[in-house]
């Protein structure tokens, strides 16, 4: 059976992507900083399918390489890594924020993805053919909204980082997709707000965001397209989710 890791499985869409592949027999590699819910994880889908459970800070590249250095063999085949770990803070303007929380966004969404990314490249080649990196970027790597200042940002490195690696994998076999959500309803709010659960809960009410589950369908989805089939980027929205027009700030 098909190996996939999957960075942030203690919640959301790491968590339900978790169960989307177990559903269709695949064997994982799930992590997080949250050793319990892992284990939780494992209890709940060991019976079905084989579960390797990793507690690990993505942030942290030598303990990110170890891990994957120290594979047991049987897990050492991934065939798809889902770079899912990630966050967003602040949501004030700019010139409010603490620089620490810009930091963690950078530490985590960037070089957290880059970390786990460059561990597993090697993994990912030996694979070969109908291996793929699935990276979850963030309709905010496309369009800016205030408050979204340095997750954006971290988010359009995402996109591009894939693009780029896109061409050096050419001939490896590898996709490389970003998975780019709209509003979805996980704990994504919550960690923003910093455990304001009101506030969480005002912006999903009174209408229909997208749920974790959608996007772990996405996930499966491009995870097992034909080998030949690469889709670069996948932008996925709530339908009752849009834009607005331009403002402009007037006398
Ligand atoms: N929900 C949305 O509206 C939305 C929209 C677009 C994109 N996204 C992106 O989707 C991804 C998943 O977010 P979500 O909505 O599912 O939020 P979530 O429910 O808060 O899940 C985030 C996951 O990331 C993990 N994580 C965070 N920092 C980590 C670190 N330093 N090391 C390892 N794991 C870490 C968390 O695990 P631990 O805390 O256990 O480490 C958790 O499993 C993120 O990259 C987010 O930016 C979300």
């Amino acid at each position: 059976m098909p190996i996939a890791m999957i960075t942030g499985a203690t919640s959301g869409f790491g968590r339900a992507a978790a169960h989307r592949f177990a559903a269709a027999g695949w064997s994982l590699i799930l992590t997080g900083r949250r050793t319990e819910r892992l284990e939780a994880l494992e209890q709940a889908l060991g019976d079905k399918v084989r579960v390797l459970t990793l507690t690990l800070d993505v942030r942290d590249a030598e303990a990110v390489a170890r891990a994957v250095e120290e594979l047991p063999d049987a897990f050492r085949g991934v065939t798809c890594l889902v770079n899912n770990a990630g966050l967003a803070l602040a949501p004030k303007p700019a010139q409010e924020v603490d620089l620490a929380d810009w930091h963690t966004m950078i530490d985590t969404n960037v070089t957290g993805l880059v970390n786990v990314t460059h561990a597993m490249l090697p993994r990912l080649i030996a694979t070969g053919a109908g291996a793929s990196i699935i990276n979850i970027g963030s309709v905010a790597g496309s369009w800016p909204y205030p408050g979204g200042h340095v997750y954006g940002a971290t988010k359009a490195f995402v996109e591009q980082f894939g693009y780029n690696l896109r061409c050096d994998l050419k001939g490896t076999g590898v996709r490389v997709t970003d998975i780019a959500p709209g509003m979805a309803e996980t704990e994504f709010t919550l960690v923003r707000t910093k455990g304001d659960q009101a506030a969480s809960d005002a912006l999903y009410s009174g209408t229909t965001p997208l749920q974790a589950e959608d996007i772990a369908e996405q996930i499966f989805h491009v995870a097992t397209l034909p080998d030949h089939i690469n889709i670069n980027r996948l932008e996925v929205m709530p339908t009752r989710q849009t834009w607005s027009p331009f403002t402009i700030d007037r006398d």
